[in-house]
C-alpha cells in the first residue's frame, strides 16, 4: 500500500468537482497486483482508516486523475503543425506520405517510445489512438505501450480506396489482419483493440460491411472512425454514398454504431445524427485545437447536450497541434464560445476537466476503471505543480475558489504542470 498526501482533485457522479484542501489518497494492489485505489478523501478521516501506511507527502501539490485522450493519431507525432488549406489536402499533402513509412516496423519502434514519452509527460494516461493501415504499425505501438503498463487501444487504420500507394490496404487481407490483431492483443494486460475505418470515404462498402460483421462478433472490441469533420469532406461522401440519410448514417447501415464507437470531431451534424448518436450509444472525442487549426468549424456543445449523447476532450495530434490537455481544455473553452446563447459561461472549467477525465472515460465504457479518482479505480494520476511557472504560481494562489484555481491551470497550463505521471503498475 501507498498514500500520497496533497490536495486532491476528483469528480462526482454529476460532473461536479471535489476538491480537498488537505486530502490523501490511498492505493493498494488488487489480486492481480495492479495499483488501486483504496481511499480518496479528506486526510483527517482517510489517515485514520489507514494509520500504519506509508505517506508521501507533496506539500502545495494537486493530485488529479490521469487525462483520457479520446482520439490520437501515434504515427502523427511528426506532422504536427503542417499547414494545408483544410482537411483533405492536410492529408494527401503531410499526412499520408508520413503514415507511408509505418510499414517499416523499424520505423514504427522508433517513434512508439516517443510517442507514449509524450503522453505521459503530459500527463495522459488513458489514450485511444490511430495507428497506420499496416500492422507493424499497431505491433510496435502495442509493445511500448504494454512494457510501459500505459492503458492504450488501438487498430490498424482500414483504407482500401481513394488512398495513395504507400498507405492504401487490400480489403480481404485488412479483415484478416483485424482479425488476427484483436485476437492477439484485444484485453492483454492493458490493451485495447479498436476496429478502425480511416473515415467512409477511403473505405470501400465491402470494407465497411467486413468491419461492421467484426464489430458484432467481437462486442467488447472499440471502434473508432472520424465522421462530419470538414465541409469538403462532407460534400465528397454525399457523391460517394448518395442514397445515405447522412455521413454518420453510412456507419450505422454498415453497424459502425453502438457502445464502445467512438467517433472524431460530430460536426457537421444535423438533430437526427444527433438523435442516432445517442439512441446508438456512441460516443463523440471533441477535438479542438485540430478544428481550430484545419479550419473545419466548431463542435455544438449545446446541441449535444441537448440530445444527450457521450462526448470528451481528445487531441487529435497530427491534425491537433498539442499533446497537452490543458492546451486541449483550452480551446475547447474557446470553441465553446462560439454560437453560444444562454449567458454566463459556456463551459465551466470543472466542465471541461472532466470531459479530459470522467468524461471520456464514461465515453469508452471505462467509467468504472479509469478518469477518476474513486475506490476501485485503478491508481492512474497525476501530480501537478502549480507553481512551475512564475506567472502559473501568482495566478493559482491568488485563486479565490476551486474554478479560479482550475481555470488558471487550463489557461495557462502545460506539460511544465505535470510534475509526474503515476501509471497504476501491476507491481
Ligand atoms: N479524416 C480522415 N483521416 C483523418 C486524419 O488523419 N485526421 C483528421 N483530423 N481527420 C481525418
Ligand atoms: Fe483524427
Amino acid at each position: 500500500m501507498k498514500a500520497y498526501r496533497a490536495r486532491l482533485l476528483r469528480f462526482d457522479a454529476d460532473r461536479t468537482a471535489r476538491f480537498d484542501e488537505d486530502g490523501m489518497l490511498v492505493t493498494g494492489p488488487d489480486a492481480e497486483g495492479r495499483q488501486r485505489v483504496l481511499a480518496a478523501g479528506d486526510h483527517a478521516s482517510v489517515s485514520r482508516r489507514f494509520p500504519d501506511v506509508a505517506v508521501e507527502h507533496l506539500p502545495g501539490r494537486i493530485i488529479a486523475p490521469g487525462f483520457v485522450d479520446l482520439h490520437i493519431h501515434f504515427p502523427q507525432t511528426d506532422v504536427i503543425g503542417s499547414p494545408a488549406d483544410g482537411l483533405l489536402p492536410w492529408l494527401e499533402n503531410y499526412t499520408f506520405p508520413h503514415e507511408s513509412r509505418y510499414a517499416e516496423a523499424v520505423h514504427a519502434a522508433e517513434v512508439a517510445p516517443v510517442f507514449v514519452d509524450e503522453l505521459l509527460r503530459n500527463g495522459v494516461t488513458t489514450a485511444l489512438a490511430f495507428a497506420t493501415s499496416h500492422p507493424e504499425s499497431v505491433e510496435a505501438l502495442f509493445a511500448e505501450a504494454q512494457k510501459r503498463s500505459l492503458r492504450l487501444i488501438t487498430g490498424k487504420v482500414l483504407q482500401d480506396r481513394h488512398s495513395p500507394d504507400g498507405v492504401r490496404d487490400e480489403t480481404e487481407q485488412s479483415l484478416v489482419d483485424t482479425e488476427a490483431l484483436i485476437r492477439k492483443w484485444h484485453g492483454v494486460d492493458r490493451l485495447g483493440y479498436a476496429i478502425t475505418p480511416r473515415f467512409a470515404p477511403t473505405s470501400t462498402p465491402a470494407q465497411l460491411r467486413g468491419a461492421g460483421e467484426l464489430a458484432a462478433r467481437y462486442p467488447d472490441v472499440w471502434i473508432q472512425s472520424h465522421v462530419a469533420e470538414n465541409l469538403g469532406e462532407v460534400a465528397w461522401m454525399k457523391q460517394l454514398f448518395p442514397e445515405a440519410r447522412s455521413y454518420l448514417s453510412v456507419y450505422d447501415d454498415f453497424g459502425l454504431m453502438r457502445e464502445r464507437a467512438v467517433y472524431a470531431h460530430c460536426i457537421w451534424f444535423d438533430a437526427e445524427d444527433r438523435a442516432l448518436m445517442r439512441e446508438r450509444q456512441t460516443a463523440a472525442a471533441v477535438s479542438p485545437t485540430s478544428n481550430l487549426f484545419l479550419g473545419s468549424g466548431f463542435f455544438d456543445y449545446q446541441a449535444a447536450d441537448a440530445a444527450g449523447f457521450a462526448y470528451g476532450l481528445a487531441s487529435d495530434v497530427g491534425g491537433g497541434t498539442s499533446f497537452s490537455p490543458f492546451h486541449t481544455m483550452l480551446a475547447a473553452y474557446y470553441v465553446g464560445r462560439e454560437g453560444q446563447t444562454k449567458p454566463g459561461l459556456s463551459l465551466s472549467p470543472q466542465a471541461l476537466w472532466w470531459q479530459h477525465t470522467a468524461g471520456g472515460a464514461a465515453a469508452l465504457g471505462l467509467g468504472d476503471t479509469v478518469g477518476n479518482l474513486l475506490p476501485g479505480h485503478e491508481a492512474d494520476f497525476v501530480i501537478l505543480n502549480p507553481d512551475a511557472t512564475p506567472l502559473l504560481s501568482r495566478k493559482t494562489r491568488a485563486a479565490r475558489d476551486l474554478d479560479e484555481l482550475l481555470f488558471a491551470m487550463i489557461v495557462l497550463g502545460d506539460d511544465r504542470l505535470i510534475e509526474r505521471t503515476v501509471i497504476s503498475q501491476a507491481l
